[in-house]
């Protein structure tokens, strides 16, 4: 099956409907979020356009180490992990590929298919133009999803061994427990004889997490304060964003970055029809970015069903890329 044929079938990737779910899934979340007391919206809902664009931007600044580092280590080690996963797999991404990370991998190991699978049509559609044009010698199938849960795979690929890939430590955006049944779903979704290859963050010195999140430059400012933007314009909201700031500390006792929107004075304002209020110093709590060690990320992949094979990192102990088979 070609790009473009998976594409006209427009089930896999709809336009309008999942935008109306999508808007109702916004708002449910966020007039939830807001009525905690500690107010908190889910780090999904940074990336509309401008949030994907001010990631991007995050992913090149000097602060930012992660996607860098990560990068370096598929690149050093390329010929090993390929070595040891082999040719003929299914590579199963989840989450939409990147330009630059999927290839290192592709290239290296002779996939029997790529399937990216991630819950937004559009990313996915233009992830899937570049990767699809790189391509001939295997299809490129794109299946829009929430990974969270068990996906169905497409057909074309039920036989055949899979590899799953879950780069950037996107897991990092999950409590351990949640990130343990996320796990135990891509071990489902993967079936018997499957592998993992999985980026994840190290816990490090304090200062250089915390500039990582709150840079000079103040982009991570706006990607966070683009989350208030994004309520405004999408839903409806009134929040005054010019009293909001960005926030990012590391919470050594859950082994995480928060970022937060902090009020600098008492506030009130409206989301879909419902009035909320914060007192100055109050926060939003927008976003956990959970980092591990060796032993607490094998922990937590065999919590998940995963057993660790090989693991690497790059010579300032940055970032952890670990190989792991179903156990
Ligand atoms: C995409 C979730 C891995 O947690 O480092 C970057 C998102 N937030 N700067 C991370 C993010 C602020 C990023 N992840």
């Amino acid at each position: 099956m070609d790009m473009l044929t998976t594409l006209a079938s427009s089930t896999l990737l709809g336009q309008s409907a999942p935008t109306d779910d999508m808007r109702a899934a916004f708002l449910a979340d966020v007039t939830i979020g807001l009525a905690y007391p500690q107010k908190a919206v889910p780090p999904r809902w940074f990336y509309d356009h401008q949030g994907s664009e001010l990631f991007e931007e995050i992913t090149r600044l000097p602060e930012y180490y992660p996607t860098r580092t990560e990068i370096g280590i598929l690149k050093a080690h390329g010929a090993d992990i390929a070595a040891l996963i082999g040719p003929g797999r299914a590579v199963i991404e989840f989450g939409a590929g990147s330009a630059v990370k999927t290839p290192l991998l592709l290239d290296r190991i002779a996939p029997a298919a790529y399937v990216p699978v991630d819950i937004s049509g559009d990313f996915l559609r233009e992830s899937c133009e570049v990767l699809s044009e790189r391509y001939d010698t295997f299809p490129v199938i794109p299946v829009v999803a929430d990974f969270t849960d068990p996906v169905e795979l497409p057909l074309a690929v039920a036989q055949e061994a899979k590899l799953g890939f879950f780069p950037g430590s996107t897991i990092g955006n999950l409590t351990p427990s949640e990130a343990v049944e996320l796990l135990r779903a891509m071990r489902e979704t993967l079936g018997d004889g499957a592998k993992l290859l999985i980026g994840m963050d190290l816990i490090k010195d304090r200062a250089v997490l915390e500039a990582a999140y709150d840079d000079a430059m103040g982009i991570t400012a706006q990607f966070n304060l683009n989350l208030a933007e994004r309520i405004n314009r999408e839903l409806g909201g009134t929040i005054p964003v010019e009293a909001l700031r960005h926030r990012a500390r590391w919470n050594a006792l859950d082994a995480r970055v928060e970022m937060h929107l902090e009020a600098t004075r008492d506030i009130a304002f409206e989301v879909g029809g419902v009035r909320f209020f914060m007192s100055a110093g109050e926060t939003i709590h927008t976003e956990n970015s959970h980092k591990y060690d060796s032993a607490s990320a094998a922990t937590l992949l065999r919590a998940g069903g995963w057993e660790q094979q090989t693991e690497y990192t790059d010579a300032d102990e940055q970032f952890l890329v670990v190989l792991a088979q179903a156990a």
